[in-house]
């Protein structure tokens, strides 16, 4: 079996569902569900007999090392993480607590831990670390795209706690022996994301006649991949990937925020008939700028198309289309994330001016 952290959040719900329709090795998924967890994620698995569900900390280590002894899973896969950097901007500590101690915890937990296997067990077992290219900071127009050995250079509380992450997760391969492998991979989107990332949040405003909040001048560039396709490219990384090795995920669709939010309006206004309200274009709302806002990321996914094979199955214009589509059919998941907490972070991130209703009829 396999133990999965943060299986709850929107990457790691994908992860496991995917992952049980790909295989019959049970999965635990290790889950503090924090906001961002929701257990509605994994409904359609929750009564599957493979599906193991614990709620707690990856920085409980007595918790963490008891589920190890118990299960004794080949594989963890750390997706636990406070991920969205406009909170990391408000308030770093969580993402300090989470992402820098508490992936230092479990690196302690599961190194004691794989220390007492031998054999197989040993040898086979493996520590992937899914990171983000976030950790390489910002790129110019004309730079190439970030390869693995770009230098860290992270702008924000939130990548800047995942770039530790990481040079935790490779020290101790270096000094302990540990078989880890890391990914860093470009922007996700797609079904289950939580409406406080750009898309979903574009969507889910605009579906009730809300303003669209472009940061700045909307030609920010980030490099965008369906979420099945990340979760493809991790399995494929557990599988054959060298230990010690960091592959980088992308899907080479470089876009500005500007088109996305344009084609995300097109599509509602192609799949909404009628438009409850009216042009959803004239929703876009430019507003104040992200404090160290990155200009571009791109991934050169390079190596692990050739080492390991692996390509994304979706291009934007089909992966876009399904998340819209998806977010037009789940409108009782948006209703049901969208609890006080979540209204909150809105006026307190956005102000009331731009988030009270809108609409444009
Ligand atoms: P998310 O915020 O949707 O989910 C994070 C999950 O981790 C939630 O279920 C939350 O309850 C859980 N969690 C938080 N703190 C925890 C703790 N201390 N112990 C146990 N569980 C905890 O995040 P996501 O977008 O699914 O991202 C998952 C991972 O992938 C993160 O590490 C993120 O840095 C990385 N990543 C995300 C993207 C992206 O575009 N979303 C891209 C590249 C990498
Ligand atoms: O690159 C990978 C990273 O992608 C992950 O590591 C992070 O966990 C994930 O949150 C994401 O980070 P970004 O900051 O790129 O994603 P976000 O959806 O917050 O913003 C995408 C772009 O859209 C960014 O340039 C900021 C802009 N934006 C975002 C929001 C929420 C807006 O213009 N308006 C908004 O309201």
């Amino acid at each position: 079996m396999i133990l999965v952290t943060g299986g709850a959040g929107f990457i790691g719900s994908n992860f496991i569902r995917e992952w049980l329709m790909h295989s019959n090795e049970t999965v635990i998924n290790l889950d503090k569900l924090t906001y961002a967890g929701n257990l509605q994620n994994l409904a359609s698995i929750s009564n599957d007999s493979r599906y193991i569900f614990i709620q707690g900390d990856i920085g409980c280590q007595e918790l963490v090392s008891g589920l190890l002894e118990q299960y004794c899973p080949r594989a963890v896969i750390n997706l636990a993480a406070e991920s969205h950097v406009d909170r990391s901007i408000h308030g770093p500590g969580e993402f300090i607590q989470t992402n820098i101690v508490g992936t230092f915890q479990l690196l302690e937990t599961v190194h004691a831990h794989w220390l007492t296997l031998d054999g197989q067990a040993k040898c086979g077992f493996r520590f992937l670390h899914v990171s983000t290219d976030e950790v390489f900071g910002s790129l110019e127009s004309e730079e190439a795209a970030f390869t693995e050995t770009h230098r860290y250079q992270p702008s924000s509380p939130y990548s800047a706690s995942k770039a530790s992450s990481d040079h935790l997760v490779n020290a101790y391969h270096k000094t302990y022996g540990l078989p880890t492998l890391m990914t860093n991979c470009s922007n996700n989107y797609g079904p289950y994301q939580f409406p406080e990332k750009l898309i979903p949040l574009m969507i889910t405003n605009a579906l009730v006649g809300k303003a669209m909040p472009v940061y700045g001048d909307g030609r920010q560039i980030r490099d965008w991949l369906y979420v099945s396709d990340h979760c493809s490219a991790l399995r494929r990384v557990l599988e054959t990937g060298r230990p010690g090795e960091t592959y980088n995920i992308g899907g080479w669709n470089e876009k500005r925020n500007i088109d996305i939010v344009q084609t995300i309006c097109a599509l509602l206004q192609e799949l909404v008939v009628p438009s409850p309200v009216g042009d959803y274009h004239k929703l876009i709302t430019y507003v104040a700028d992200r404090p160290g806002h990155d200009t571009r990321y791109a991934i050169d996914a390079r190596k692990i198309e050739r080492e390991l094979n692996w390509k994304p199955a979706e291009t934007f214009d089909s992966g876009i289309r399904k998340t819209v589509q998806w977010y037009l059919d789940n409108q009782d998941w948006i209703a049901s994330v969208q609890t006080g907490s979540y209204r909150q972070w809105i006026d307190q991130h956005y102000g009331r001016s731009v988030h009270e209703n809108t609409a444009v009829r």
